[in-house]
C-alpha cells in the first residue's frame, strides 16, 4: 500500500468480524512496531498479546466499572459515561486480539517511544487489511494491581498503548480534522 494511503485511510475501527488474526500476522505487526525510532535507540518496549475472549470481556467489564466509579475524574463527558454504563458496550468491540505495548525501564522518553511503535503497528495493520483501535478506556484498569496481575505483567513493564487488532466488519468513515494552528517564524 502506498504510504500516503496508509496514513490517510487508517481508521480507528469499532466493528470486527469474529475471524482470528493469524499468529504470523500479529508477529509481523510487532516487527513493524519495533522499526519505530526510539530515544538513544533504547527500544524500551515490550508487548503483551491477549487473544482470550473471556479475559477481554472480563477486562472490559472491570475497566468500565472502575472508570464509572472514579467518574467524572476519568470520564470525559456524559456521553462517554452513558456508553460505559451500557451493559452491551464492550470496550474492545469484540476484536479477537489486543496488543498492549508496554514501556520497559525508567528512561524518560520510553512512553513516547512506545507511542511511535503504536503508530507503526496501526499503519502496518492497515497496510495488510487489518484494523485497529487504541483503547484508552482500558488504561486505568491496566495500571491497577488487579490489572497487572491478570496479565501477569513483569514489574518493570508499564502499560502505554492497548491496541485492538482484527478483521474489520464494514466501513469506518473518516472523522474530519480541525484546521491545525500554525505559526510560521520566517
Ligand atoms: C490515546 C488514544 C486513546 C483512545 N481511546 C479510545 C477508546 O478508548 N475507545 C475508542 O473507541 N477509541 C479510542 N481512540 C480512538 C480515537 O477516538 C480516534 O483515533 C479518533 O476518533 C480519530 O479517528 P481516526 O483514528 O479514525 O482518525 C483512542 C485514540 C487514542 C490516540
Amino acid at each position: 500500500m502506498e504510504l500516503k494511503h496508509a496514513i490517510y485511510d487508517r481508521r480507528a475501527t469499532r466493528a470486527y468480524s469474529a475471524e482470528a488474526v493469524a499468529q504470523a500476522d500479529l508477529e509481523a505487526l510487532i516487527d513493524a512496531a519495533i522499526q519505530a525510532p526510539s530515544a538513544n535507540n533504547l527500544q524500551p518496549w515490550a508487548f503483551c498479546i491477549l487473544r482470550n475472549s473471556a479475559l477481554l470481556t472480563r477486562i472490559s467489564e472491570e475497566a468500565k466499572a472502575l472508570m464509572l466509579q472514579s467518574s467524572p475524574a476519568t470520564v470525559p463527558s456524559p456521553h462517554v459515561e452513558e456508553m460505559l454504563g451500557n451493559p452491551d458496550y464492550q470496550i474492545f468491540y469484540h476484536a479477537p486480539a489486543l496488543i498492549l505495548i508496554c514501556a520497559v525501564g525508567d528512561d524518560s522518553w520510553s512512553q513516547i517511544d512506545c507511542t511511535l511503535a503504536a503508530q507503526n503497528l496501526m499503519l502496518a495493520a492497515h497496510g495488510t487489511g487489518l484494523a485497529t483501535c487504541w483503547i484508552g478506556f482500558a488504561q486505568v484498569w491496566l495500571e491497577t494491581d488487579e490489572g497487572r496481575a491478570a496479565l501477569d505483567l513483569p514489574a518493570n513493564w508499564k502499560p502505554v498503548a492497548p491496541i485492538i487488532v482484527g478483521h474489520p466488519s464494514g466501513v469506518t468513515l473518516p472523522p474530519s480534522r480541525h484546521t491545525p494552528k500554525l505559526v510560521w517564524r520566517d
